[in-house]
């Protein structure tokens, strides 16, 4: 019940505590995506959201855990509830919004096109007809090389596939999320390049079932308090150096 478990409260939260406090909840995540959801050196779950997440239950007290899960598997899974949300560098989609409720948005991104750095023939988008394009399945990557005349359309269950296949060749290109291919690259892969400008505009967000408010309520008051108290500043600082 709100206004219960007092202890975790705090003076930004206006002493009030949500109704999920404690309980553990279980959220989703395709942890193959550096710099958002990653293993790090260590064995351990790092990363952009993986810190925001601990960053929500510091603030407000809620008990979110993070487990690995195909990134296709996760709006299924919210809609049955089997899962209590999902941060997985997710796009708020007109879609998935019929599915699933989003928190507000925590991170603006967009769509690239990355190709061989020997590559000279691709410089953009438009240049991706009739090419083999590497994508992950499920995501608006995907439905963007939908778009493509020709294409021949590579589905991946994880990034990394699409990765090792645009590095030996196996593929032309690969069409996935601006920050993770940048991040990649700067990583001292730079076999690969970037191409043209950014395709789309998406904004991340925190996805919840639809039949849990209560949870939806908490992450973005989690949300709303680390945009105040410079906490979110200072992990978007630490993990994209602006
Ligand atoms: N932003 C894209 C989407 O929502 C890709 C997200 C993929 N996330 C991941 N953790 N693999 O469709």
């Amino acid at each position: 019940l709100a206004g219960c478990g007092g202890e975790q409260a705090n003076d930004a939260n206006n002493g009030q505590t949500p109704a999920t406090a404690g309980d553990k909840l279980v959220f989703g995540s395709d942890t193959s995506y550096a710099p958002f959801e990653f293993s790090g050196a260590d064995g351990k779950l790092t990363g952009f959201d993986v810190e925001l997440i601990a960053a929500i239950n510091e603030a407000v007290g809620t008990n979110i855990e993070i487990i690995s899960y195909d990134f296709k598997g996760l709006v299924p899974a919210l809609e049955t509830a089997s899962i209590d949300g999902a941060i997985s560098a997710m796009t708020i989609t007109e879609d998935r919004l019929k599915k699933v409720d989003f928190s507000m948005p925590y991170y603006l991104s967009g769509q690239s096109v990355a190709v061989q750095a020997k590559n000279e023939t691709i410089k953009g988008f438009d240049d991706l007809e009739g090419k083999k394009i590497g994508v992950q399945t499920g995501t608006t990557g995907e439905i963007e090389a939908n778009k493509v005349p020709n294409a021949n359309i590579i589905s991946y269950d994880t990034m990394d596939g699409g990765f090792m296949d645009l590095n030996n060749g196996a593929i032309d290109a690969i069409i996935c999320d601006f920050p993770v291919v940048a991040y990649y690259i700067n990583q001292g892969n730079d076999g690969i390049k970037i191409v043209g400008d950014m395709q789309t505009s998406e904004h991340y967000g925190i996805a919840v079932p639809k039949q849990k408010p209560e949870v939806l309520e908490a992450v973005n008051e989690g949300l709303r308090i680390l945009k105040e108290n410079g906490k979110y500043a200072e992990l978007y600082k630490k993990w994209f150096g602006v």
